[in-house]
């Protein structure tokens, strides 16, 4: 049975570990700073209006992590939360993940969500039993589509009209790789 741990260390600095109903308030002020940047990247602003919508959303991921449907790291840099790593969906029958992410503009540039990403992927892959994780990034974002690219993830092509944008569809470019292939890494 898939068992995702609550913590990760990437760095003696750089944690990643489950979120909270107490983490609300911080994130919630971290997606404030960055609205403006994220809507441009992000669908769900709209649903993240106040704390209580970050509580009521960490819940609902904590529900989702104890059902085995996905999880919600935060990315803690000296304590403080910095951004998110989330398995936004999980298939267990096939030992599939599909990840997302999203990091303070101001901590941005400087490897964090690669080094992030690239630690929750080898213990999902090489720790938790997980098979394939795949990474889905809207046509036009070169800093995300960098991210899957540094990692030696593989381009499984174009899904057209994949996300749903506020007022428009995106084409998304799909990253995936298997254990093997990150065992060969
Ligand atoms: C996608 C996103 C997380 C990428 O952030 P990022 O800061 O570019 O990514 P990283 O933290 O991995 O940093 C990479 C940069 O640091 C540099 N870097 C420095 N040290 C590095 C290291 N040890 N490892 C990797 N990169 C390093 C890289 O060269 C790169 O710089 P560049 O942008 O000038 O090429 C960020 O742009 C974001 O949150 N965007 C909005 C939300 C979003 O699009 N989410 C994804 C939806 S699919």
């Amino acid at each position: 049975m898939v068992q995702i741990p609550d913590a990760v260390r990437v760095e003696p600095s750089l944690l990643l570990r489950i979120a909270r109903p107490e983490d609300a308030k911080e994130l919630y002020s971290l997606v404030e700073k960055n609205r403006v940047y994220l809507r441009e990247w992000l669908p769900w602003l709209d649903d993240a209006e106040s704390i209580e919508d970050e509580i009521d959303f960490i819940k609902d991921q904590q529900k989702r992590a104890s059902l085995k449907k996905g999880c919600l790291f935060l990315i803690e840099l000296e304590n403080d939360i910095v951004g998110t790593v989330s398995l936004n969906s999980i298939d267990l029958g096939n030992l599939t993940g599909w990840i997302g992410y999203w990091l303070d503009k101001d901590h941005s540039g400087r490897g964090i969500m690669t080094k992030s990403v690239a630690a929750i992927v080898d213990v999902l892959l090489v720790s938790c039993g997980f098979n394939r994780i795949v990474i889905e990034v809207g046509e036009n974002n070169p800093s995300s589509l960098a991210i899957p690219k540094r990692m030696g993830f593989r381009n499984e092509g174009t899904s057209l009209e994949r996300l749903w944008m506020y007022d428009r569809w995106v084409n998304s470019t799909q990253f995936a790789i298997t254990a093997s292939e990150w065992e060969k890494k």
